[in-house]
């Protein structure tokens, strides 16, 4: 069977909203987008504004529903499709495999910036200690002023609150990172920082699905990319069962969901999500 190494992996994935206060008005985004990511790999999706690049993001951190397809996660010998996974089992995948480092960032008030940041070691059980250091490491490197740890990010600039952002994201370490347009909001000096980090976090084996505007930097930090337009509904309408049924990017001949490789899939049933707790 071919595995091909994927971490991620999207299978024929369909999106619309229905929008309860327009009367009920059905907006069809996507439709029959599959695409795979591996270990190491750093893919860009591109489009138009509006097309539904964060929506794909947002689908793989569990935060929006699938109208269908499936969307497999794989860490620790276990493949988790998101799309049936149990509140807990996308907490489970939020904590040790999927970093997301939003377009916008949620401000959490009254939380300083270093407890932010050393937040994904906490959960994982990391020694407080060791959190804060490690935490107060990746505030030096995205050049965020010492004298504004202990402060709530809610005043903070844009650019101050992307570095907040990211780092709370380069410091969990892990094996697949979201990237909504990471550094919108930045200097060019810090934009860099981000560039290397993003670097060895490939070099490490992360696996990366990012949103980047600037092209020059999409070519830098990303080796392939998928046209988020070749998915795209063409209209709003009810009607969205045409699919071609093809992958864009990709020959992906294993459709199944066994991953193949030894590893178990706990796609589906609720008894599943429960073994990975
Ligand atoms: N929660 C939501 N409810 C209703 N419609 C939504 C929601 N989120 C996104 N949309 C719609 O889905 C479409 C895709 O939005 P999305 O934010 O994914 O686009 P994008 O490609 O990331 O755009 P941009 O480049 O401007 O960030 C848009 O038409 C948007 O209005
Ligand atoms: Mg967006």
């Amino acid at each position: 069977m071919n595995d091909n190494g994927w971490m991620l992996r999207l299978e024929s994935v369909s999106k619309s909203f229905t929008l309860h206060t327009q009367g009920g008005a059905r907006l069809c985004v996507l439709r029959n987008l599959s695409l795979a990511v591996r270990q190491g790999e750093s893919v860009a999706l591109t489009g138009p504004s509006g097309i539904g690049k964060s929506s794909i993001l947002r689908m793989i951190y569990g935060n929006y529903a699938v109208d269908r397809g499936r969307i497999l996660v794989r860490n620790r010998g276990v493949v988790v499709d998101v799309t049936t996974a149990s509140a807990a089992c996308v907490l489970w995948l939020r904590r040790w495999t999927l970093g997301y480092v939003s377009q916008f960032l949620r401000v959490i008030p009254r939380v300083p910036t270093r407890q932010i940041v050393m937040e994904p070691l906490l959960e994982r059980g990391v020694d407080p200690g060791r959190a804060r250091e490690r935490a107060e490491a990746v505030l030096i490197r995205l050049q965020i002023p010492k004298r504004l740890w202990d402060l709530s990010p809610t005043t903070f600039s844009g650019g101050e609150q992307q570095r907040v952002n990211i780092a709370r994201v380069l410091v969990g370490e892990y094996p697949v990172l979201l990237l909504d347009e990471p550094t919108a909001s930045l200097d060019p000096a810090n934009r860099e920082i981000v560039v290397e980090m993003i670097g060895r976090a490939r070099e490490r084996g992360t696996a990366l699905l990012g949103v980047y505007h600037d092209p020059e930097l999409r070519c830098r930090v990303a080796e392939r990319t998928v046209d988020v337009g070749a998915f795209a509904t063409s209209a709003n309408s009810e009607d969205e069962g045409v699919t071609d049924g093809s992958f864009h990017t990709e020959a992906l001949s294993d459709k199944a969901l066994d991953p193949g490789d030894g590893s178990r899939s706990v796609a589906g049933g609720s008894a599943g999500n429960a073994r990975l707790l």
